[in-house]
């Protein structure tokens, strides 16, 4: 029996780790193998935005979605250097980052940007993948709940969120991210039932995808996906490996519960 009654969630966020031709190769490495992965695998690539397009029409025809890392939350205009949410849907994304931790601590973005870029994200008709999360220091201080509900607050309050449109939340602890430190299980657990809960008061009528990141390698991915409150994972460095990526992937579908 696999562990999953339900569809569950492989994220691959390849950040800014491959150029146009590496994200081709990969992109076509599995468009090539997606006939094996599981039934029950919703799974989606972010690459980066040079080689979106192109990436995205290798898995035309398979069952792999993409998404952006990152979008203005302007459809149009003078804004040098910035790609809107609107010119993503139309070269064939289905999802958006928005509030990466990188996007929030190297690139100083904050809850009132997360908000903009939410909110254009469903205008566009894409599904926002929001990513929330602690530091280090704050977790220490015993504020990593505080600091993940004002987050998600931000993001969400009084938000109409369209019918059908799914409503995902990435808990991404900052300290795990990229640093091989993973989230103790139980922690991340923990973190997520609160985050459900906040959901529900804040969104009525939608059951949210939660999803957790931060250093989720091929030995550990299914102690996460085990877990009652996590859908899936988000995953950055193993993602852009095409051996780890596929590790993770035949790892997930193929656990044993008990
Ligand atoms: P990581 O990144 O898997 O490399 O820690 C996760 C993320 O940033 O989404």
């Amino acid at each position: 029996m696999s562990i999953h009654n339900k569809q569950y969630y492989l994220f691959a966020n390849w950040k800014m780790y491959l150029d146009y031709d590496e994200s081709n190769n990969l992109a076509s490495a599995l468009a090539n193998k997606a006939k094996d992965f599981s039934e029950e695998i919703k799974m989606a690539i972010f690459p980066g935005a040079l080689a979106f397009h192109a990436a995205t029409q290798i898995l035309h025809n398979v069952n792999i979605k993409t998404g952006a890392q990152n979008a203005h939350w302007v459809d149009r205009g003078g804004y040098t250097g910035e790609i809107s949410m609107e010119m993503y849907k139309r070269a064939g994304a289905a999802y958006i980052l928005v509030g990466h931790s990188e996007r929030r601590h190297l690139f100083y973005e904050d809850n009132h940007d997360v908000r903009q870029k939410v909110e254009a994200a469903l205008n566009a008709g894409l599904t926002p993948v929001i990513c929330v999360g602690e530091t280090e220091r704050e977790r220490a201080g015993g504020q990593a709940e505080e600091v993940v509900e004002i987050q998600l607050r931000a993001a969400l309050e009084d938000i109409k969120w369209p019918a059908g449109r799914e409503l995902i939340v990435a808990y991404e602890p900052v300290w795990a991210i990229g640093t091989g430190n993973n989230c103790e299980p139980i922690d991340a657990e923990k973190m997520q039932a609160r985050i459900a809960d906040w959901i529900k008061a804040l969104v009525s009528d939608t059951i949210p995808v939660l999803l957790y990141g931060g250093s989720v390698r091929p030995d550990v991915v299914t102690k996460y996906l085990i877990l009652p409150h996590i859908n899936g994972v988000l995953v950055g460095g193993a993602s852009a490996k095409f051996d780890s990526w596929l590790e993770i992937v035949q790892n997930s579908a193929t656990t044993v519960t008990q």
